[in-house]
C-alpha cells in the first residue's frame, strides 16, 4: 500500500480530487465506488468543481455504493445514495441510473446484497474504489471481526460506529443498528483502492492498518494486501505512525 501524508485535510481531498480527476480522465468508463462519511465531502466538492470548470467528465462511469444504513429510506438526508447524490452526482453529467444502490430498505438484505454482487460482477467489478477508514478500523461497515473473504452482507455496527455516527441524527437513540455493506474480499477486489483520513481521531486506526499485523481486528490491514492501494492522509492521521514519528 502507498501512503502519501500532507499536512490538511483540506490537502488530502486535493490529492484526492487530483488523482480521481486523473483517473477518470485516463478512463472514462470505469467503474467507481463511492463512499460516504464527513472524509469524502471535501472530494466530491472538488471533483465536482472540477467537472464545472470542464476538467472532467463523469458521463460514461459507473458508480457503485461501498454501504448503506438499513431502514432507512432513499429520500432521507441519512440515507448514504441520498449523500452521494446531493453531494456529487448531482452536481456532475453523471448519467441517469449509473448508481447502483444498496437498498436497506429491501424485505431480504440477504436477497438484496446478493443482487448487489452479481451486478457487480457482470458490469466487470470495481475499478476505483472510494474509502474511508472508522476509529475502529472499519473500511466499509465491515466492522472489527469481519472475516478477509466477506462479500456484500447485512452487518450489525458497533458501538464507537454508533457513537461516531450520533452526530448525524437528532440523537444516537436514532442511528441504525445495522447497515448492508460491501465485503472485505469485494473491495479487495476493486482493481485501485484511494482511502482517505484525516484528524488525530483516525491515529490509531492508521497506525494499526499501515503499520500493524494484518487482523480482523483492523479490518483495513488487509490493505496491505493490495498493490493497487493507497492511502492519503494529513499529518495528524499520520502522527501514530511508526516510519514517520
Ligand atoms: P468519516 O467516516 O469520514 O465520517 O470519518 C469514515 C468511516 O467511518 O468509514
Amino acid at each position: 500500500m502507498d501512503v502519501v501524508v500532507v499536512e490538511s485535510a483540506q490537502e488530502v481531498a486535493r490529492e484526492a480530487a487530483s488523482r480521481v480527476t486523473d483517473f477518470v480522465r485516463r478512463h472514462p468508463t470505469a467503474s467507481i465506488g463511492l463512499a460516504t462519511g464527513g472524509t469524502q465531502l471535501g472530494l466530491y466538492r472538488l471533483l465536482t468543481d472540477a467537472y464545472r470548470r470542464g476538467q472532467v467528465s463523469f458521463a460514461d462511469n459507473r458508480f457503485f455504493m461501498l454501504d448503506e444504513y438499513a431502514g432507512i429510506l432513499p429520500t432521507s438526508t441519512n440515507s448514504f445514495q441520498h449523500v452521494v447524490r446531493s453531494e456529487f452526482l448531482d452536481h456532475v453529467d453523471a448519467a441517469p441510473h449509473s448508481l447502483h444502490v444498496l437498498d436497506g430498505t429491501a424485505s431480504d438484505l440477504h436477497a438484496e446484497a446478493q443482487r448487489f454482487e452479481q451486478i457487480l460482477r457482470d458490469s466487470g467489478g470495481v475499478d476505483l474504489q472510494l474509502l474511508g477508514i472508522g476509529t475502529n478500523g472499519h473500511v466499509g461497515f465491515n466492522e472489527p471481526g469481519s472475516f478477509p473473504n466477506s462479500r456484500t452482507r447485512p452487518v450489525r455496527l458497533h458501538d464507537d460506529t454508533i457513537a461516531s455516527n450520533a452526530p448525524y441524527f437528532s440523537s444516537p437513540a436514532d442511528v441504525p443498528r445495522a447497515a448492508i455493506s460491501q465485503g472485505l474480499e469485494t473491495i479487495m477486489e476493486a482493481r485501485s483502492i484511494l482511502l482517505m483520513a484525516t484528524g488525530t481521531t483516525k491515529a490509531k486506526a492508521i497506525a494499526e492498518m499501515i503499520d500493524g499485523q494484518i487482523t480482523a481486528e483492523c479490518p483495513a490491514s488487509i490493505l496491505q494486501g493490495h498493490s493497487g492501494a493507497t492511502a492519503i492522509v494529513d499529518s495528524a492521521a499520520a502522527s501514530l505512525l511508526a516510519s514517520r514519528v
